[in-house]
């Protein structure tokens, strides 16, 4: 059984085949997900709900961190407040102050130096890492595994041009990776995209998942047609003269919720972050493998029409579908192969042997009563 108001697969409501997948309300614990830009994380703190949970991002000394969004005093957020003293963060209401990387409490400023809740209150600190122009957080059980099983090895390449779009936007992230790996919506939904003006789109493909190196599956191409008969009705699509170029796209996907298009000479990732039930942070990252002149290029043309007509006219044609669909119940078709293989991968979501139920460093207790209470984080 899975959870059945938010379970997003099968043919009736609390039946179902993929119960990790369904469960996920919130997405899969135990790996890095990119949060934000980079260049959008500064010396004024960032909130952002993520996993259910608020979080607060911050830059300390050049060093990006993210902590619980929520003072354990009177649990206002955390993030209102300011930076009394390097390394650490104060509450605005009644100075508590947090040390940036244990989240511990070191100085109640309100109750003087020697206030007895010093190290015997504090916030959940996430581990932290920034890679490609994004800020990625941790959500799961510690030790957090290495940042680059979760960042796709083409955005470690050392030469590279990056252009990133991020919305929050309304449905279930499943809704969202599924339409992002669906194989036949490309094909009707997108025809009329701006972006493929010039672009025939196939009329069908019939395709394969295929497992590939480092978690990936990739739909491949088995037959298809640019334009076909359907017996009683006619011919489709229109061949239109200025459709000079067919396209058939590779499209993978991976755990957590990452997709990959290969489009030539460049590739487009997505990630669909869990943010509340229901919504998601939708981050788009184009990246051309390429250096000086040919970098800069690539960064013109992705300002001047990718972001505008890809990531987002292109994209958003995605983003109204996927905040109206309403499953269970479904009925697959053939295309649909593709969606089966991403909910059998996620069935096998990773799991942290003996990982500890908290982020990198949960403090001891919460000392409203000054009790031992352990301190519970990540309950979502
Ligand atoms: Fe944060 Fe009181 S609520 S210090
Ligand atoms: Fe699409």
């Amino acid at each position: 059984m899975s959870d059945a108001p938010y379970q997003v697969t099968g043919l009736k409501r609390g039946v179902t085949r993929y119960p990790n997948y369904d469960a996920a309300i919130l997405g899969f614990r135990n790996y890095w997900y990119p949060a934000m830009r980079s260049s959008d994380l500064g010396h004024k703190p960032v909130a952002l709900t993520l996993f259910g949970e608020k979080i607060m991002f911050y830059r300390d000394q050049g060093r990006a961190c993210a902590l619980e969004d929520r003072c354990p005093h009177r649990g206002i957020r955390l993030s209102i407040g300011k930076q009394e003293f390097p390394g650490t963060f104060t509450c605005r209401y009644h100075g508590w102050t947090f040390d940036l990387k244990t989240g511990l409490v070191v100085a109640a400023l309100t109750d003087g130096p020697k206030s007895p809740v010093c190290g015997r209150a504090g916030v959940v600190v996430y581990p932290v890492e920034e890679r490609a122009g994004l800020v990625w957080i941790y959500h799961g059980e510690s030790p957090a595994p290495p940042i680059d099983w979760d960042v796709p090895g083409e955005l470690l390449h050392k030469d590279r041009a990056v252009g990133i779009r991020i919305s929050d936007r309304p449905g279930d992230w499943r809704h969202a990776a599924e339409n992002g790996f669906d194989e036949g919506h490309g094909k009707y939904l997108h025809r009329d995209s701006i972006f493929v003006t010039f672009q025939h789109p196939p009329a069908w493909v019939h395709s394969d998942v295929i497992a590939e190196d480092d978690g990936w599956i990739t739909r491949s191409t088995k037959d298809f047609a640019f334009q076909d008969d359907y017996p009683g009705l006619g011919r489709w699509p229109k061949m239109r003269r200025w459709k000079t170029t067919k396209i058939l796209s590779r499209a993978s996907i991976r755990l957590p919720g990452t997709l990959r298009i290969h489009f030539g000479e460049w590739i487009h990732f997505e990630w669909y972050v869990p943010t509340t039930p229901g919504r998601h942070r939708y981050i788009q990252l184009a990246i051309k493998h390429a250096r000086g002149l040919d970098a800069l290029l690539f960064k013109l043309r992705y300002w001047t029409y990718l972001r505008w007509l890809f990531h987002g006219r292109f994209n958003d044609q995605d983003a109204r579908v996927v905040e109206m669909m309403e499953t269970p119940p479904e009925q697959l078709f053939g295309p649909d192969r593709s969606i089966i293989g991403w909910r059998k991968l996620a069935e096998k979501a990773r799991v942290i042997a003996g990982g500890e139920p908290a982020a990198a460093s949960a403090p001891p207790s919460r000392t409203e009563t000054g009790s031992t209470q352990q301190f519970v984080s990540e309950e979502s």
